[in-house]
C-alpha cells in the first residue's frame, strides 16, 4: 500500500548510514511500490555536489548493497531521478536557501527530516528548519542513536529537540524495533491466547536475551571505544527487547499505549550488583586484531562484551531472572530470545526420564523464527523414554517462496515516520529512563576501576559469564 506523498531529507545524505541502510531500504520500498509517484528524496551535505552527482554516489551504493536480484537498471534509473541534492552548511547559512526552494509548497506533502548526523548537530539543524521556514506543523525528524551517552545529555538533546519540535514529530530510531522478528514477538504474545497466561514467574524460570556479532569494532574504534557493549548496545537495543517480552499487554496497539508499558519495565529495573555484571574485551588471535589494536589504545577498559543478570521488579516477574549479553567477535552472528518455562511441577515419568523443559527461542537473526521445544515420547518400544523436539518455525519458510526476502528494519521504520506512526520509536521520557538505569552502573565499575575480562575471539565470550547462570544451576544456551 503506497504512502502519503512525502520530501524526505537526508542531512548527512552521503554518509556511511544512508548508503548502507537509509537509501538502500528506500530503493526496496520502491521497487515494492510503496513510494508514491512523486515522493522525493533530498541528500543534503557538506560536499559540494549536484544532482547528478549524488545520483551516481547513491547508484554505487546500492550496487554495494542491495542484493543483486533485487537491481535492475530500469528500477535503479527510475529510483534516482527521485532523488535530489543540496550542499549545506549545518552550522551556517549556505545551502538553506535552496533547501526551501527544493521543497513542494503543498500541505498534502510529508515533510520528513532525517538527522543522520552528529548529534551537536541536531540543535543547528532543528533551528534553522525553523528559522528558514522549512519545517512546519506537518514535518517530522527522525533521529539517530547515540541518542546521549548519559542520562544529563539525553536530557539536554531533548530540551533542544523540544524548543522547535512536538513530541508527536519526533521519532527516535532504535533499528531493532523494524526487524520483523521483535515485532512478531508482540503478535505472538498479545495475538495468541496460547503463552500470555505462562508468560509470568509463576510458569517463567528465567528469560535469555542474546545479541552475538562476528565483527569487531574495527573502522568505528573511535565512537565505540567511547561508547562500549553498555552505551551501544544494552541501553538501547538490548533493553527495547527486554521491554517487549516483559512489559504488561498494551490497551491497543498505538505509539502511547505501547510505548507507556515499556516506560513501566524500565522504570521497574532494579539497579545491578556488581557480582552479576561480566564486562569482557577481545584479544586478537592469529590475523586478527585484538580489541586494544582495533582502538588504537593499549590501555583501553571499555568493553566489547557485557553480561549480565538483571531484575524487573513487579508482580508478573518477581524473581524471576533476565540473563541478557551481547558481544563482538564472538562465534557467530546469533540474536535470539529464550524464555525458559520452569519443569513441570510433577513428573510421573520417574527420574529416568530426565528433565525437560519448555523452550521458546525467537530468532532474530540469522534465520528469523521460533521454535518452541516440546517434550515428547521417544518413538518406540523402549518404555516411557521422554525427548525434547522442536516445534520450528522459519519466517522466510511459513511466507513461501516470495517471503524470503524480510524487509529491512529500516525500511519499515522509514515508512512508518511518513505514515506518522510512531509505534515503533523511543518516545523522549522511555530514553531518558533507560539513562537514568545504566547511568550508576556504569559509574559503579568506573568508580571501582574495573578491567573487562579478557576473551579469545570466535569463543562465546569470557568464561566468567558462563558462571553468571552455571551457579545457579543454568547455563547459557549454545551461540552456534
Ligand atoms: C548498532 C551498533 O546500533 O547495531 C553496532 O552501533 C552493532 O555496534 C549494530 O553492530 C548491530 O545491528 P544489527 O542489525 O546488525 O544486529
Amino acid at each position: 500500500i503506497p504512502v502519503d506523498p512525502f520530501d524526505l531529507v537526508i542531512f548527512g545524505g552521503t554518509g556511511d548510514l544512508a548508503r548502507r541502510k537509509i537509501l538502500p531500504g528506500l530503493y526496496r520500498r520502491f521497487i515494492a511500490g510503496q513510494m508514491p509517484e512523486d515522493a522525493r528524496v533530498i541528500g543534503a551535505a557538506r560536499s559540494e555536489l549536484d544532482d547528478e552527482g549524488y545520483r551516481k554516489d547513491v547508484r554505487d551504493a546500492l550496487k554495494e548493497f542491495v542484493s543483486k536480484r533485487a537491481l535492475s537498471e530500469e528500477n535503479i534509473a527510475a529510483f534516482l531521478s527521485r532523488l535530489h541534492y543540496v550542499s549545506i552548511d549545518a552550522k551556517g547559512e549556505g545551502g538553506w536557501k535552496k533547501l526551501a526552494q527544493t521543497m513542494r509548497d503543498d500541505d498534502d506533502v510529508v515533510r520528513a527530516f532525517y538527522f543522520s548526523v552528529a548529534p551537536s548537530l541536531f540543535g543547528d539543524l532543528a533551528e534553522r528548519l525553523h528559522l528558514h521556514k522549512i519545517a512546519g506543523a506537518n514535518s517530522r525528524i527522525v533521529v539517530e542513536k547515540p541518542f546521549g551517552r548519559d542520562l544529563e545529555s539525553a536530557k539536554a538533546l531533548n530540551a533542544t529537540l523540544a524548543e522547535h519540535f512536538d513530541e508527536t514529530q519526533i521519532y527516535r530510531i532504535d533499528h531493532y524495533l523494524g526487524k520483523e522478528t521483535v515485532q512478531n514477538l508482540m503478535a505472538v504474545r498479545f495475538g495468541n491466547v496460547l503463552f500470555e497466561p505462562l508468560w509470568n514467574a509463576q510458569y517463567v524460570d528465567h528469560i535469555q536475551i542474546t545479541v552475538a556479532e562476528t565483527v569487531g569494532v574495527g573502522g568505528r574504534g573511535g565512537y565505540y571505544d567511547k561508547s562500549g557493549a553498555m552505551r551501544d548496545m544494552v541501553q538501547n537495543h538490548l533493553m527495547q527487547l527486554l521491554c517487549l517480552i516483559a512489559m504488561e499487554p498494551p490497551s491497543r496497539f498505538e505509539p502511547d499505549a505501547v510505548r507507556d508499558e515499556k516506560l513501566k519495565v524500565i522504570r521497574a529495573l532494579e539497579p545491578v550488583e556488581p557480582g552479576d555484571i561480566v564486562r569482557g574485551q577481545y584479544e586478537g588471535k592469529g590475523k586478527t586484531p585484538s580489541y586494544h589494536d582495533d582502538v588504537e589504545d593499549g590501555e583501553s577498559r571499555t568493553e566489547s562484551f557485557i553480561a549480565m543478570k538483571l531484575h524487573v521488579s513487579n508482580w508478573r516477574w518477581a524473581g524471576t531472572p533476565f540473563y541478557v549479553r551481547t558481544g563482538k567477535r564472538l562465534k557467530a552472528r546469533q540474536s535470539e530470545i529464550a524464555v525458559v518455562f520452569k519443569d513441570a511441577p510433577h513428573s510421573i515419568f520417574g527420574e529416568a526420564a530426565g528433565r525437560h523443559r519448555n523452550i521458546l527461542t525467537i530468532r532474530l537473526q540469522p534465520n528469523e523464527g521460533m521454535t518452541l521445544g516440546v517434550t515428547i515420547k521417544e518413538p518406540g518400544p523402549g518404555g516411557m523414554r521422554l525427548v525434547d523436539v522442536p516445534l520450528d518455525m522459519s519466517f522466510a519458510d511459513a511466507l513461501g517462496p516470495e517471503g524470503d526476502e524480510i524487509p529491512e528494519a529500516y525500511e519499515r521504520l522509514v515508512m512508518d515516520v511518513v505514515r506518522g506512526n510512531q509505534t515503533l520509536f523511543m518516545r523522549g521520557d522511555e530514553v531518558e529512563a533507560a539513562w537514568a538505569w545504566t547511568d550508576p552502573i556504569i559509574e559503579g565499575w568506573t568508580k571501582r576501576d574495573e578491567r573487562p575480562f579478557a576473551y579469545e575471539p570466535g569463543t562465546a565470550g569470557p568464561e566468567e559469564s558462563a558462571m553468571l547462570l552455571h551457579r545457579e544451576d543454568r547455563r547459557w544456551r549454545e551461540i552456534k
